[in-house]
């Protein structure tokens, strides 16, 4: 069924639909986290950051080369075509949700869901109009929709940059709205091999610039997860010497 703003915005809750092509002017605003505007205001809050960063060669520099490769581990275990509703949390630079976008079966529905206004308009300028995509301003970690209503839920290194308490959110959430036998994806930092050459630049890197990312190398991202809540399945990959992971949990 086609997503219509008002048929995206019932199935956010509360959220606003505030880029999609189509959609209507921004209400009922989620207030900006704190550690956004004081961590990550150089990278996401700032209109300086989105021209900065919006480049899909500083993307894959960031990532030491490997964008292509997580981006498309992540779309492939979603599927080639990708029926029922999808959720991506948080919006991401590079080509990834016009990527995913383009694998959504025409039957099937994408909700982007970000806390940052800013983010949501980049990305409603890279797509073309779709009536199965929208776009809406929520928190990962408090997400104002149904249980069970999403076949799959992708989040694409959005955790690092998460105080343990938000990501916690998040992953609760993600789990909470997938259906039962509904698919998590997450791509994110894992910590690498002792011998790794790139490991002492990015613990310097995180030490100043990623505060949060040390949890996941020192945590299994399961470790974030309500005591109650296990996946009926986990699929764990690492590449790049162990310093990215790919996860995959069935609800
Ligand atoms: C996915 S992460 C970073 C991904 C990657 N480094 C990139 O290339 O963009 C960045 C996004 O997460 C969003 N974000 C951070 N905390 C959030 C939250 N609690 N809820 C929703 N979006 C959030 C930010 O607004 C930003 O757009």
């Amino acid at each position: 069924m086609p997503l219509s703003v008002s048929s995206a915005e019932a199935a956010i809750g509360a959220a606003a639909v505030v880029a999609a092509p189509f959609a209507a002017a921004p209400r009922g605003a989620v207030p900006i986290p704190r550690y956004l505007e004081q961590v990550y205001w150089w990278a996401y809050v700032h209109p300086k950051a989105v021209r900065l960063f919006e480049r899909e060669w500083l993307v894959n520099l960031i990532l030491f080369g490997n964008y292509g490769r997580l981006r498309d581990a992540a779309l492939d275990e979603l599927g080639e075509t990708i029926s029922g509703r999808t959720m991506q949390l948080a919006c991401v630079y590079g080509n990834l949700t016009p990527k995913l976008r383009q694998r959504i079966a025409p039957d099937g529905s994408l909700d982007v869901v970000d806390i940052l206004p800013i983010q949501l308009q980049n990305l409603a300028s890279k797509m073309p109009p779709d009536e199965r995509v929208a776009l809406l301003q929520g928190d990962s970690s408090s997400l104002a929709c149904p249980d069970a209503s999403y076949d799959q839920v992708l989040i694409f290194f959005l955790l690092h940059e998460q105080p343990a308490h938000v990501r916690r959110g998040t992953l609760a959430e993600a789990m909470r709205v997938a259906k039962p036998g509904g698919k998590i994806v997450i791509v994110d930092y894992h910590r690498p091999v002792r011998w790794h050459p790139l490991r002492l630049l990015m613990t310097g890197v995180f030490r100043k610039l990623e505060p949060y990312a040390m949890d996941l190398w020192n945590n299994e991202i399961e470790a974030f997860l309500p005591r109650r809540v296990k996946p009926t399945s986990v699929t764990k990959e690492t590449c790049f010497g162990g310093l990215y992971q790919k996860l995959v949990w069935i609800r």
